[in-house]
């Protein structure tokens, strides 16, 4: 490890993250009573700019009187080139009740966009008098925001998540997709006349998860849209959580069980991880440094490896 210790991202289960529209009221009681672990209202692209003031009541309004138990609750603001989200930051932070936990800021390019909401923020709530800080969590949905994303990581104490919005993200770089995440059928490799598909959002992903490892910051998978193909979300969501990734978005209540499913590491996955801790343990007790474990080399970089299954496992428990 370097000098430099590398943060502990916020310790909070973060396998789900269901978005609904937040001119859409008759979800938000289904929303409270999902088994998702975070409930994502949405100002933004969801809505019409016709329901923005309506959309922005509504929320503000459940916030305080709805039941929303353990989850993380989160409002997903207008992007900083709109008129909407001065007053949308405005009327959350003046009128919401402190059950808010944090508010997603869309499409974010540079440090400096986190720098402004920060401003706004920090200056209401300590108008307003509210104890409880918001936090934030951002989407990297553009060719600036992946450009800029160590930065944008590190750009405030408030951030405790970041997702790759798949859509936004590909219509910024000019992929030739409308497909929202998942395979792509020109993406692939030819061996022998064989076609074997690769994945396009793999580079994205992985700069993520290594800028927000880097600060302490959650890394989240963002929507996949064809909420009709199961097999497609799991393959994602699967490659995701192998790259480090948390959580996946839904955009359906169909996917809440299939996130869980994915970002819960399995009995299986949890016991041979506490064998490798066990085996570790005895080998440190002969004085050993590596042992062999069913076949295969384990050393002190596995029980790091291992310790990040059980801790997520132990999270989650924790908290069900
Ligand atoms: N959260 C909770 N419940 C939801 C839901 C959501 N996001 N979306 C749909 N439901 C409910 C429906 O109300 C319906 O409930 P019922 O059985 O009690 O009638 C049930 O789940 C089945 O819904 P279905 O008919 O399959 O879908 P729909 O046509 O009503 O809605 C969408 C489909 C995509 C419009 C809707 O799921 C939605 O608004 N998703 C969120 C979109 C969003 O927020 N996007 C921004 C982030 S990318
Ligand atoms: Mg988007």
């Amino acid at each position: 490890m370097s000098f430099r210790l590398q943060p502990t991202p916020a310790a909070r289960p973060n396998r789900c993250q269901l978005f609904g529209p937040g001119s859409n009221p008759k979800l938000f009681p289904k929303m409270a009573a999902s088994a998702a672990d975070v409930i994502n209202l949405d100002l933004e692209d969801s809505v019409a700019p016709s329901d923005k003031d309506a959309a922005r009541a509504n929320v503000i309004e459940a916030i305080g009187a709805q039941d929303w138990g353990n989850k993380t609750l989160s409002v997903r603001i207008n992007a900083l080139d709109t008129p909407y989200w001065y007053r949308d930051v405005v009327d959350l932070l003046e009128q919401a009740s402190e059950r808010l936990d944090q508010i997603m800021i869309p499409k974010v390019g540079c440090a400096e966009d986190l720098y402004a909401v920060d401003a706004l923020v920090t200056a209401v709530e300590t108008a307003k008098g509210r104890s409880k800080k918001i936090g934030f969590e951002v989407i990297i949905e553009s060719a600036a925001g992946i450009a800029h994303v160590e930065a944008i990581a590190a750009a405030s104490p408030r951030l405790t998540a970041m997702s790759l919005g798949a859509a936004d993200f590909a219509a910024s770089m000019g992929m030739q997709t409308t497909g929202i995440g998942g395979t792509q059928e020109d993406y692939y490799m030819l061996q022998d006349g064989q076609r074997h598909w690769s994945d396009p959002w793999h580079w994205a992903q992985a700069a993520i998860v290594a800028a927000c490892r880097t600060h302490g910051v959650l890394p989240v998978d963002g929507p996949f849209g064809d909420f009709s193909d199961d097999e497609g979300f799991r393959a994602q969501a699967r490659r995701s959580a192998v790259l480090g990734m948390v959580g996946k978005w839904a955009i359906h209540p169909k996917q809440i069980a299939l996130a869980n499913e994915v970002f819960t590491p399995s009995e299986a996955k949890v016991a041979e991880a506490r064998e490798i801790l066990a085996a570790m343990e005895k080998a440190k007790a002969e004085g050993a440094g590596a042992t062999v474990y069913k076949g295969r080399l384990v050393d002190i970089a596995s029980i790091k490896q291992a310790e990040v299954v059980v801790r997520q496992a132990d999270l989650i428990a924790s908290n069900s």
